[in-house]
């Protein structure tokens, strides 16, 4: 019997977003390159897609790559963009066999030609599948992706499409990259840093954060259901008030 079996699939979240954080300090821990970490980073999200999948989450996204990770050595870049899409191509076998469907947002066009092409091939090839779907959020900012919501609304208030007065919440949402997309209800962040680091910025506004000083590379399906079990026991208030809650 595992912890997935004490989980109330009733309750479970829609979407959980995951920062995996600490694949370099595990590698250089064991005297090894940062890239290893990385590495061996991709057993901990082939785990975590599986366990998704398997409990019927219908979101799962995955902070794989910040717009300020660019400013990482070159090598570090190079190595970390050809292993997503060695990921992405090599883990079709497990794309199918979990019907997960994967998607990727961020600023795209800044990746290389090659990497784009590889995950647009791998994008289309899952495509149909219904279950998991799976976003890899690369090269995102949260602030960045708030500055295109702005730009795009005052655009549509510029060409007459648009009253100010009709901006709401919803319209701000459905002009985000998880638009249609419930907002994540789990935020998990691994390796003991206790930050957003900008990270949905928009759509974390309930969400449950849990922190675990698990490194990424360690993680696994046991981490990830001892945080959904901790989500389980959590009271979501949204503003009311305990009693209100407990009514419905
Ligand atoms: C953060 O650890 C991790 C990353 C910047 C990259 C995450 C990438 C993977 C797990 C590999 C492939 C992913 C997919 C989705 C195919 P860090 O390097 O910041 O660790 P540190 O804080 O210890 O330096």
């Amino acid at each position: 019997m595992t912890a997935a079996d004490f989980i109330d699939r009733q309750k479970l979240p829609k979407h959980i977003a995951i920062i995996m954080d600490g694949n370099g300090r595990w590698a250089r821990a064991q005297g090894m390159k940062r890239i290893f970490g990385h590495r061996e980073g991709v057993r901990a999200v082939r785990e975590c897609a599986e366990a998704c999948a398997e409990l019927k989450i219908p979101y799962l996204t995955l902070y794989a790559f910040s717009a300020e990770n660019w400013s990482r050595p070159k090598e570090e870049v190079n190595a970390l963009m050809h292993l997503l899409v060695d990921t992405v191509t090599s883990e079709m076998d497990t794309f199918k066999r979990n019907n997960i469907r994967l998607n990727a947002f961020g600023a795209l066009n800044d990746l290389p030609d090659y990497c784009r092409r590889g995950l647009s091939n791998a994008m289309n090839e899952t495509a149909h599948h219904t279950g998991l779907t799976l976003n890899l959020a690369l090269s995102y900012s949260a602030r960045n992706e708030l500055v295109n919501v702005v730009r795009t609304l005052a655009e549509r208030v510029q060409s007459g499409n648009l009253k100010p007065e009709d901006i709401d919440a919803e319209q701000i949402a459905a002009s985000t990259y998880t638009s249609g997309m419930p907002d994540p209800e789990l935020m998990i962040r691994t390796s003991g840093e206790q930050r957003i680091s900008n990270f949905l910025l928009w759509q974390l506004a309930y969400a449950e954060l849990y922190f675990t000083p698990v490194m990424w590379p360690d993680f696994k399906k046991e981490h990830l259901y001892q945080a959904i079990s901790e989500y389980l026991t959590r009271e979501r208030r949204f503003g009311k008030t305990g009693e209100q809650i407990q009514k419905f």
